[in-house]
């Protein structure tokens, strides 16, 4: 199987399968993995950082989580978010931003929001920048919806997240991601637009899904409802290292084949 390209996210067969990674050796594990696509996503703020939302997040770090992914040279497409306040000032900004990630070894970037950042997303596209949408449940804004809640809830509002895919489509994205919003809600914007939706937390009417890596593998401290853990990692490393301390602590480790005189 050749290297996902942004052709391939666009033809949208099949449901595409998306996780995050922010660094080497698990990137090179989820693509091992067959996922199709991989987010450097700013959760990296939350999961590795443990910060307690995204915003504290800057496009330096983001670089750096980027560029240990890209080293994987993973046969999976690398997408990286762009933080929080790297795009929306003005858009040279976000076009200066956008390239430190893709220099980084991005292959696309991700924005939150819908209308109001159609413009910037157009400029990127236009500049040869692939980008990813992001609608629904915006982690970026945080502060003004006052935590992670569901989006979409009444009809106006699902209606206006319809009219923001439509805007982030006809501004150039390739694929958008849905996060938290009603299955049925969804549903209509997977309906209403020809790029892929690729959904978090919003069921099963659309056309990929994405997890956080440290939700699936059971490294996150709190996982969102509407995550799925298949594998207790964390149980892993802590009977691993705890098992590395007692050998320590009773003179079994380092044992004779573990150094030289
Ligand atoms: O940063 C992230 O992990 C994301 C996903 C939740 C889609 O944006």
């Amino acid at each position: 199987m050749g290297k996902v390209s942004i052709a391939d996210f666009r033809k949208g067969r099949g449901p595409l399968v998306m996780i995050t990674a922010y660094d080497y050796p698990t990137a090179r594990l989820v693509d091992e993995a067959g996922v199709d696509g991989i987010l450097v996503g700013d959760s990296a703020a939350m999961v590795v950082h443990g910060m307690p939302n995204t915003l504290g997040i800057g496009i330096e770090e983001m670089a750096m989580h980027t560029a240990a992914v890209a080293r994987a040279r993973p046969r999976a497409l690398v997408v990286a978010d762009m933080p929080f306040m790297t795009y929306e000032t003005d858009p040279r900004e976000a076009l200066h931003n956008a390239a430190r990630l893709v220099r980084a070894g991005a292959e696309a970037v991700k924005l939150e929001g819908g209308t109001e950042i159609a413009d910037t997303v157009s400029r990127l596209v236009k500049a040869g920048i692939p980008v990813m949408g992001h609608i629904g449940l915006n982690p970026q804004r945080y502060l003004a919806t006052g935590g992670f809640r569901m989006a979409g809830r009444t009809e106006e509002q699902a209606r206006r997240l319809v009219e923001d895919a439509k805007a982030v489509e006809e501004a150039g994205a390739f694929a958008i991601v849905v996060e938290f919003v009603p299955a049925g809600v969804a549903r209509t914007i997977t309906e209403s637009v020809n790029i892929p939706t690729i959904c978090i937390g919003a069921g099963p009417h659309c056309d990929g899904q994405i997890l956080v890596l440290h939700d699936v593998i059971g490294l996150s401290e709190k996982s969102p409802s509407f995550a799925k853990r298949y594998a207790d990692a964390g149980r892993l490393i802590r009977s691993a290292v705890a098992q590395y301390v007692e050998e320590v602590k009773k003179g079994v480790f380092p044992a004779r084949e573990h150094y030289r005189e």
